[in-house]
């Protein structure tokens, strides 16, 4: 019986100093955790985590590391300060757009690749009676040289729009004939820079030197991976052109492949887009106006090259908002610009 009473005593006091010592093995891991975080703020991310950690409350528990504030990129954040160039020939690119979800996803993406550009000027000219307040705002604080105008496609039973684009384009060509008139002015181009194409810088460099209407290969157009001017072995005179959709147009090329130089656009005063042409007639209708087939200059190293793709941007799904919108119509963006 004594025995038995020993052996519990000798398991207890067993038990107890294991406990003291797992005790004072907790005690010191935890001392030391708080002096190396110290150490590791002061020491290791930045003095400004030093002073912050300072101002916070005394607490138990090490504090929580706190992210560092973003360094503003030139690219990110500030608009590129834009150089104007007196000897280098000016491009004006004519955008027609019109509000849809994906509208502002298109213009930051074309604006982003336009402000690497000097000697620039955008003209956007929005689907619509009015300006419409994403566009106008959008359009300030993007830093380019830019003329923001209004064409809205006819709705007429007798003309059935035909295509798209054809108001808004007109109303640039009307702005350039208006505004451009001595030689310094029209030294440059204009070229038709759709919303929702893809443009490599490149394209612009090269449009640039165009003496009367530069052409160069599209990619992912005309159900093909690229069509393109088919040109002489020398590089310098087009041929003719590989597309198979409409192949008899005069010129079965998509808006993207050619640039105008202002002279000539300023030469013929009555060169317009009209909705009395058939389907994919656009480009043709314009340069049957301006120039002969043998006069077309290849550009992109001898057409050779492919700088802007017609990439279609996918209708966005929109079947939960529209859920949304028939229990509460001001739907996920209340207040909130996409
Ligand atoms: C193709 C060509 O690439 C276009 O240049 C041409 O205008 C068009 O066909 C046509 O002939 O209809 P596609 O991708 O089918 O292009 O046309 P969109 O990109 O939808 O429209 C061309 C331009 O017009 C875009 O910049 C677009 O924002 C604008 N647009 C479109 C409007 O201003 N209003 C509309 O109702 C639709
Ligand atoms: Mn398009």
């Amino acid at each position: 019986m004594t025995a038995d009473i020993r052996i519990r005593r000798r398991t207890l006091v067993l038990y107890s100093a294991l406990l003291c010592l797992a005790l004072l093995a907790f005690v010191s891991t935890n001392s030391s955790f708080q002096c190396s975080d110290t150490s590791g703020v002061g020491a290791g991310v930045s003095h400004t985590r030093g002073a912050d950690a300072d101002a916070d409350p005394p607490s138990a528990l090490p504090p929580l590391p706190r992210p560092q504030p973003l360094t503003h990129t030139r690219s990110g954040c500030v608009p590129r300060e834009r150089q104007h160039d007196p000897d280098l020939p000016m491009i004006y690119a004519i955008t027609p757009t019109y509000t849809r979800p994906v509208q502002k996803a298109e213009l930051t993406r074309l604006a982003q690749t336009l402000m690497w550009l000097d000697n620039f000027h955008w003209i956007v000219v929005e689907d619509s009676d009015t300006k419409t307040p994403l566009v106008e705002s959008f359009l300030l604080q993007t830093n380019l040289e830019y003329t923001h105008l209004v064409a809205r496609t006819k709705k007429n039973k007798q003309l059935k729009p035909t295509a798209r684009g054809v108001e808004q384009r007109n109303a640039g060509l009307d702005w350039l004939r208006k505004n451009l008139h001595n030689d310094d002015q029209l030294n440059g181009v204009v070229f038709f820079m759709d919303d929702d194409n893809t443009y490599s810088l490149q394209i612009f460099e090269e449009m640039r030197l165009v003496r009367k209407v530069g052409v160069w290969p599209v990619g992912l157009v005309g159900g093909m991976m690229v069509e393109r001017p088919l040109v002489d072995s020398s590089g310098t005179k087009v041929l003719g052109f590989n597309s198979v959709w409409r192949p008899e147009r005069p010129f079965p090329i998509d808006m993207a492949g050619f640039a105008i130089n202002l002279h000539l656009l300023k030469k013929h005063p009555n060169a317009v887009f009209t909705h009395k042409v058939q389907a994919g007639y656009q480009e043709s209708e314009i340069l049957r106006q301006l120039i002969t087939k043998d006069e077309l200059e290849p550009l992109a190293d001898k057409c050779t090259k492919v700088y802007v793709w017609h990439t279609r941007t996918e209708k966005p799904k929109m079947n939960e908002e529209n859920k949304l919108r028939a229990k509460n119509p001001k739907g996920s963006n209340d207040g909130l610009e996409v």
